[in-house]
């Protein structure tokens, strides 16, 4: 089978990044999160004591820093400027000022760069929020996963339960997911939304098993073979 590439996008918590890491286990391709290297340069602009605000600063960091991600068993690690931070970039701190970041042209003009030098040779699982519309727009797949509000605070709770890193209640997350999605959605730049040529799928009440086969199934029908 040739290798091609799937774009997965779709809101905070709809369980894309499981998924897309299923997917490429399943398929043996190379999953990419690029939610963390937007959450990598939250991390480091705190990290280096800027105020998410200072765009300008911000510009200038992102150009002087170096993001790597590595795949692994239990996922993708991140280093910046060769340090570890898998774990930190997943604090309250940076997920609360990410979608700013996150809207910055530089930034964007960066990140966007690396996704797609990662894509070239094809094999990519890759998940985020503008991979079908901006960063592949010519992704074999490309799927747009959502679900409610409510199950994506319950879900991501969980998930932050299990890693020990969860400092956050229930409703305060639905806030937050609230809030971000209305950010990601609302920005001008490669703003949060359905490719024209993107399957939807609406994981409210699918498990997650249930999303992936459905992709895989995508994979066969229109690549063959898969
Ligand atoms: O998927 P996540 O929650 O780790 O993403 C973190 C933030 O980064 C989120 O607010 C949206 C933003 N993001 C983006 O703007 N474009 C992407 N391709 C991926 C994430």
């Amino acid at each position: 089978m040739d290798k091609f590439n799937i774009a997965i996008d779709g809101p905070a918590g709809a369980g894309k990044s499981t998924i897309a890491r299923l997917v490429a286990g399943a398929l043996g391709f190379v999953y990419v999160d690029t939610g963390a290297m937007y959450r990598a340069v939250t991390w480091k602009v705190q990290h280096e004591g800027l105020l998410p605000e200072q765009e300008d600063e911000v510009a200038k960091l992102v150009n002087r820093m170096d993001i790597k991600l590595i795949p692994g068993e239990g996922g993708q690690q991140v280093f910046v400027d060769g340090t570890d931070v898998t774990k930190e970039i997943r604090s309250a701190a940076v997920t609360t000022h990410v979608s700013l970041i996150a809207s910055y042209a530089a930034v964007r003009q960066s990140l966007v760069a690396l996704q797609q030098q990662m894509t070239k040779s094809k094999g990519v699982v890759m998940d985020g929020r503008d991979i079908g519309t901006h960063v592949i727009p010519d992704a074999e797949i490309k799927v747009f996963l959502t679900a409610s509000v409510s199950k994506r605070a319950e879900r991501r709770f969980k998930e932050l339960q299990e890693s020990g890193t969860g400092t956050m209640t229930l409703s305060e997350l639905e806030q937050d997911i609230a809030r971000r999605d209305q950010l990601d959605e609302a920005r001008e730049i490669s703003p949060l939304r359905r490719a024209h040529d993107a399957v939807l799928m609406d994981s409210t009440s699918m498990t997650i098993e249930e999303v992936v086969e459905e992709i895989l199934g995508l994979c066969k029908d229109k690549v063959g073979g898969g």
